[in-house]
C-alpha cells in the first residue's frame, strides 16, 4: 500500500523554542507506531535546526514554509534552499496561498520550485482557488496555477514533487466549512490530468493531498471518498491530540 501524507503547516507558531520543542516531543512520542503514514512538520524555518537535530527517528520528516529563488547572495531576510538542506530537512512547502495573498505570484513560486528542486529539496506545491462556481472556472484557475508553477520543471523531478490542493474558502475554518469529499476527488482527478498534461505519465504518481480545515471529524472522509494521498493540516497540527488523532485515522484509512 502507498504510504500516505500526513503534513503539519505550522504558520507563524508558537511563539517561542521551548513551545516549539514542546509541541514537537507531544507528537514524536506517540506517532512511531503508524507504519502507512509519512508525517512532515514544517515549523518555522527558525526552529528548524532544534528540532531535527532533536530527532534521531527515521518516521518524521521536516519540511520549510518557503525558500528563495538564488542560492546566495545579497537577499536580506531571504532563506536559501541550499541553506534548508543543509539542516538535513527535505521539504519545503511553496506557493502557499498565506504567501500568494502577499504578493508572491505563480511565476515567483515557479522560480523557487526550480531552485528548490536544484538543491534537493522535495517540493510541496500549493495551489487552490479562491471561490467556486457553477460555471467551473476555478477549474480553469486551478489548471493554470498548476501549469505555471510547474513550467519548465523536467519530468525527472516527479518523484520530488507533492501537489497540495488548497482551495482557500476552506482554510482556517472548521471542518463543518471543509470541502465536501466527493467535490475533493473530482478536483483531486482533475489535477491529476493536468499533471500528467504538464509532466507525462508519470505526473499521475505525484501525490496529490488536500489542505484546508482538516479535523479530526472530517479526515477519514476526506481520505476515503475523497481518494487524496494524505492533508496538509494547519491549525489542527497545533493541537497534539487532534493532530495524532488525524495521523491515527489516515494510517488506517483504506
Ligand atoms: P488549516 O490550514 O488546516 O488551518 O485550514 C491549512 C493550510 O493553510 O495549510
Amino acid at each position: 500500500m502507498r504510504k500516505k501524507y500526513v503534513i503539519a503547516n505550522w504558520k507563524m507558531n508558537p511563539i517561542g523554542s521551548r513551545e516549539a520543542g514542546d509541541l514537537f516531543r507531544k507528537i514524536k512520542s506517540k506517532v512511531q507506531k503508524f507504519r502507512n503514514v509519512k508525517i512532515i512538520i514544517c515549523p518555522p524555518a527558525i526552529y528548524l535546526k532544534q528540532l531535527s537535530s532533536s530527532y534521531s527517528g527515521n518516521k518524521i520528516f521536516f519540511g520549510a514554509q518557503n525558500s528563495f529563488w538564488e542560492d546566495k547572495g545579497s537577499f536580506t531576510g531571504e532563506i536559501s534552499p541550499l541553506q534548508i538542506k543543509d539542516l538535513n530537512v527535505d521539504f519545503v512547502i511553496l506557493g502557499h496561498s498565506e504567501r500568494r495573498e502577499n504578493g508572491e505570484t505563480d511565476e515567483i513560486v515557479n522560480k523557487k520550485i526550480k531552485k528548490a528542486l536544484g538543491a534537493g529539496l522535495n517540493v510541496i506545491l500549493c495551489v487552490g482557488e479562491k471561490e467556486r462556481d457553477d460555471d467551473g472556472s476555478h477549474l480553469h484557475f486551478i489548471e493554470n496555477q498548476i501549469r505555471a508553477c510547474l513550467s519548465g520543471v523536467s519530468k525527472n523531478n516527479t518523484s520530488k514533487l507533492i501537489l497540495a490542493y488548497e482551495p482557500i474558502w476552506a482554510i482556517g475554518k472548521s471542518s463543518e466549512f471543509s470541502m465536501k469529499p466527493s467535490a475533493l476527488h473530482q478536483t483531486k482527478l482533475f489535477i491529476l490530468k493536468i499533471l500528467k498534461d504538464v509532466l507525462g505519465a508519470d505526473g499521475m504518481k505525484i501525490p496529490v493531498i488536500y489542505g484546508g480545515s482538516s479535523e479530526p471529524t472530517n479526515s477519514g472522509e476526506l481520505i476515503e471518498e475523497g481518494e487524496v494521498d494524505g492533508l496538509l493540516v494547519g491549525h489542527e497540527s497545533l493541537v497534539p491530540s487532534d493532530f495524532i488523532e488525524i495521523i491515527k485515522i489516515v494510517n488506517s484509512a483504506k
